[in-house]
């Protein structure tokens, strides 16, 4: 065996303990006779991995009792839908577009209603987050939606918009724990577990009470609505019962490492490495404005498409993968999600500086 490290940016490089851990119980989970992937989602057994997970969750972000926790599916794509069908009760809202993501989103809810965009670094391929203060909500807006992290252009909102009242919601799937956050000043945070919590396949939701009600858009399918997951406590129907577990298990391997602050300084270490090296050298350059950068995803560029092209290439003999960029950026992009070793930033660093002498 010989594991690589992977900049992937999602599905992307989980805890090699968790990934031991479910070796460990792959043919049978504790005293059940059977794997997790064979159990009824109604059994006893599998009950407990699911609240389990849920109250290491709420003890990691420190989510109030007036929040639910929901483990959904579909992945991020199906909140861009969801989050209209249920939160539009006047048809309007406010989205603040900082790169793709955003900008799918509020192209799923104009299907629904009214876009406002209230904010948006279009002008510049999304390489930096408009000034949030300046912000101005429309006063018929149902919410208020952004995406944190923008995970193809790198860049993350630090400042949150003074949103006059209305909930804030946002798409926080590529920076999910790896810092602490206060779930408070959210109406919903919600994040696609396939980056920062588990494998692909589970979307977990935090949503306010009052934001959860039957008065949701007409047509709009049950299994869609936030308030039949929330009455069922996630089991309405079969969950992604495996993919929960292995989340539950990246929650408790969180917590042993001190929670989403320890994790912070860790991803602060990690970043600051990366960014560092890139702002002393001559032929990488960061492609996002210094105070906008994601501790996560980081994204540069030598210039020369073929250089680009020639450092992945080496880059992925040398076992530092997926560390192409999004076509709409080019270049490279290295994901530093929680479970990326601070050796393998190391190696990368010491990789490019090594690129960088040869090709001088
Ligand atoms: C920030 C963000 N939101 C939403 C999505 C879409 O998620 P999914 O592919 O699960 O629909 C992604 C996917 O990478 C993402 O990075």
């Amino acid at each position: 065996m010989s594991r690589v490290y992977n900049f992937s940016a999602g599905p992307a490089v989980l805890p090699e303990e968790v990934l031991r851990e479910a070796q460990a119980e792959m043919l049978e989970y504790g005293n059940s006779g059977m794997s997790v992937m064979e159990m009824s989602h109604r059994s006893k057994d599998f009950e407990d991995i699911l609240f389990t997970a849920e109250d290491d969750l709420r003890e990691l972000m420190n989510i109030p009792g007036n929040y639910r926790v929901l483990f959904l599916q579909g992945g991020g794509c199906t909140q861009f839908a969801m989050i209209p069908m249920n939160l539009m009760r006047t048809k309007s809202a406010d989205y603040i577009i900082t790169g793709q993501w955003s900008k799918k989103a509020a192209q799923e809810a104009r299907i629904f209603g009214s876009v406002s965009v209230i904010a948006s670094s279009e002008d510049r391929n999304y390489a930096y987050v408009p000034d949030m203060s300046a912000v101005k909500v429309s006063p018929e807006a149902d919410y208020v939606y952004m995406c944190q992290n923008e995970t193809i252009h790198g860049t993350t909102i630090r400042q949150l918009p003074d949103t006059q009242g209305r909930p804030l919601v946002a798409d926080v799937s590529s920076m999910f724990l790896s810092e602490p956050v206060d779930v408070s000043r959210y109406g919903v945070i919600w994040g696609g577990v396939q980056k920062n919590v588990g494998p692909a396949g589970v979307t977990i939701v935090i949503i306010r009470d009052d934001l959860i009600t039957e008065d949701v858009m007409p047509f709009t399918p049950t299994m869609l609505k936030y308030k039949t997951h929330a009455d069922s406590k996630s089991l309405y129907n079969t969950p992604p019962c495996y993919n929960i577990y292995i989340c539950g298990l990246v929650f408790k391997w969180l917590k042993k490492l001190g929670g989403t602050e320890a994790i912070h300084e860790i991803n602060k270490a990690k970043a600051g490495l990366l960014y560092d090296y890139l702002d002393g050298s001559k032929m990488f350059h960061g492609t996002v404005d210094k105070k906008d950068r994601s501790l996560m995803n980081v994204p540069f560029v030598t210039g020369d498409k073929a250089l680009d092209a020639e450092f992945v290439a080496e880059a992925e003999k040398a076992g530092l993968r997926n560390i192409k960029g999004h076509r709409s950026v080019g270049g490279m992009r290295a994901s530093l999600y929680n479970a990326m070793p601070l050796d393998g930033v190391k190696a990368l660093v010491d990789f490019m500086a090594g690129f960088e002498r040869r090709h001088a």
